[in-house]
């Protein structure tokens, strides 16, 4: 069966309320659309866990802070639809831009320091963007699970605090990152790269499980992974590496010395396409204190 597809908040929250009314639990993924497999296995995951299944697909103006950007965003809805009706969701939810900021944002949220790092170093705004279409868009499906993907680790964990701080009552699901063959994550904008910059895109991945294979057999000096990381990316007019920087996975906050978890995460421009990624890793136990010991031996 086709996926019923809905463009107003208020037809939305009707399909909801029916399903509630069945008795089904509510899963929501949201998107921005040009679905790709990477979209497909966080809707096969969320599709498991749930009676109904909402999938949103929305180009969020708020968390581009770059026109261009904006307008060479890739749209596909009726090629989205046909993939939503394959994977058994119930409501594909596409509202017009007017529909969601029916006048500029007045209100929006601030994910504060969650967003001084990483992308939101480079990214003034995008946060914001997010953070507070996310909430609005919880608002209007009131879900019992919304799933995100790894992929996109400092908005996972944004979205995790905002739920949390915020007590809006869904639990947040965490999908790993679905890559190709070659590691290249996958991504919408992975359309643009032409063969030459496709050729050289997993070089970040490549970079990123270097860092954190280091770490995992016992480098604790998060700069020295991070540079030697950094240092293995070919030298290519084509490439420049925006950041490749290791912080902790909940505050999203640069770490100097690894004894826990951490996320080693870049962003690497290939042409005039921005690629992100990360790895999550930790170092084996004990690794500190033998980092400690080697630097000031007895
Ligand atoms: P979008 O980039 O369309 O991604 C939608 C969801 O798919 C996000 O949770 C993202 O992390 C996940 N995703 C993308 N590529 C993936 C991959 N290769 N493996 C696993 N999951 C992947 O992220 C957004 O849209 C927007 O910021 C949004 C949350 C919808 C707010 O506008």
């Amino acid at each position: 069966m086709r996926p019923v597809l809905v463009e107003t908040v208020a037809a939305l929250r009707t399909r909801v309320a029916e399903a509630r009314g069945r008795g089904a639990t509510v899963g929501f993924v949201p998107t921005m659309g040009a679905l790709h497999e990477g979209h497909a296995r966080l809707i096969e995951a969320a599709r498991r866990d749930c009676g109904a299944l909402v999938v949103s697909i929305f180009v969020n103006p708020l968390q581009f802070d770059r026109a261009d950007d904006l307008a060479r965003y890739p749209r596909a809805l009726d090629r989205d639809v046909e993939m939503c009706r394959g994977l058994g969701v119930d409501l594909v939810f596409s509202p017009p831009v007017t529909e969601m900021y029916p006048a500029p944002a007045a209100c929006t949220v601030d994910p504060g320091r969650l967003a001084d790092h990483l992308c939101g170093r480079f990214r003034p705004g995008h946060f914001r963007g997010v953070a507070t279409v996310v909430l609005k868009l919880l608002n209007i499906v009131q879900p019992d699970t919304a799933s995100f993907g790894e992929k996109d680790a400092q908005q996972l964990a944004i979205v995790r605090r905002l739920v949390t701080e915020f007590n809006v009552p869904v639990a947040i699901a965490g999908v790993p990152t679905v890559r190709e063959a070659d590691g290249l994550a996958l991504s919408s904008r992975n359309a643009r790269l032409t063969p030459a910059e496709r050729a050289l895109a997993p070089s970040l991945y490549r970079a990123l499980r270097a860092a954190a294979d280091a770490i995992e057999a016992g480098e604790t000096d998060a700069g020295a992974a991070a540079r030697d990381a950094a240092a293995r990316l070919p030298a290519d007019p084509l490439m420049r590496l925006e950041y490749l920087d290791i912080v902790d996975p909940d505050e999203v906050q640069p770490v100097r010395e690894i004894g826990g978890p951490v996320l080693v995460a870049g962003a690497l421009w290939v042409g005039g396409t921005r690629l992100i990624d990360n790895v999550r890793c930790e170092p084996p136990a004990g690794a500190r204190e033998a980092a400690r010991a080697r630097r000031s031996p007895s």
